[in-house]
């Protein structure tokens, strides 16, 4: 389909959980912007800017991902840039309930704003960005769990 949709999250970091349901809504979907959320509720480790870099270089293989940093409301930000869906991930029966109301108060912000889940591959089930993190707080090797710009950057980061 030829419409721009949106994956939205805080990403951080960016994560080979998070790049599989990128590329496949990129194999869908005609343009997909990657909103990377200022989120100041969470406190994360990197910073808005590096964080959407992280995302940019983890995508330059997918002529059709932007990666765009953004605070406010998410359903205000898919207006903007006339989307016409937001894309979510369900990793487990965990995420449903949750993302469910999310989806429900997404449509009623914003009258007709779709969300269409995507379950990602089965071996990034358990991942999230706060794992990542915690692995390699205490030294764990995390190569095979997110791309490797990643990698470098959390290496900047000690
Ligand atoms: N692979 C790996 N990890 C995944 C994943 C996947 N496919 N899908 C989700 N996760 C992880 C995330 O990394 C995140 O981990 P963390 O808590 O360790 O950072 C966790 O699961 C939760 O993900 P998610 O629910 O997507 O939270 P988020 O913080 O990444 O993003 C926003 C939430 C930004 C989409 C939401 O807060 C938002 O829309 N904010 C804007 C304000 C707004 O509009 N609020 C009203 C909404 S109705």
């Amino acid at each position: 389909m030829s419409y721009t949709v949106i994956y939205a999250g805080t990403f951080d970091p960016i994560t080979n959980g998070h790049l599989d349901i990128i590329e496949r809504a990129a194999k869908l979907f005609g343009n997909v912007i990657v909103a990377v959320a200022k989120n100041p509720s969470k406190q994360p480790l990197f910073s808005l800017e590096e964080r959407t870099l992280l995302v940019k270089q983890s995508c330059v293989h997918l002529s059709n991902v932007q990666a765009v940093g953004f605070s406010g409301l998410l359903a205000d930000f898919a207006v903007q840039h006339q989307a016409k869906a937001l894309i979510r991930g369900i990793r487990g029966s965990d995420d449903i309930e949750y993302e469910i109301q999310l989806a429900q108060l997404n449509e009623q912000l914003e009258e007709g704003l779709e969300t269409i889940f995507l379950p990602p591959a089965v071996q990034w089930r358990y991942l999230s960005s706060t794992m990542v993190r915690e692995i390699y707080r205490h030294q764990g090797d995390v190569t095979q769990f997110v791309p490797p710009f990643v990698l470098n950057a959390l290496k900047e980061k000690e």
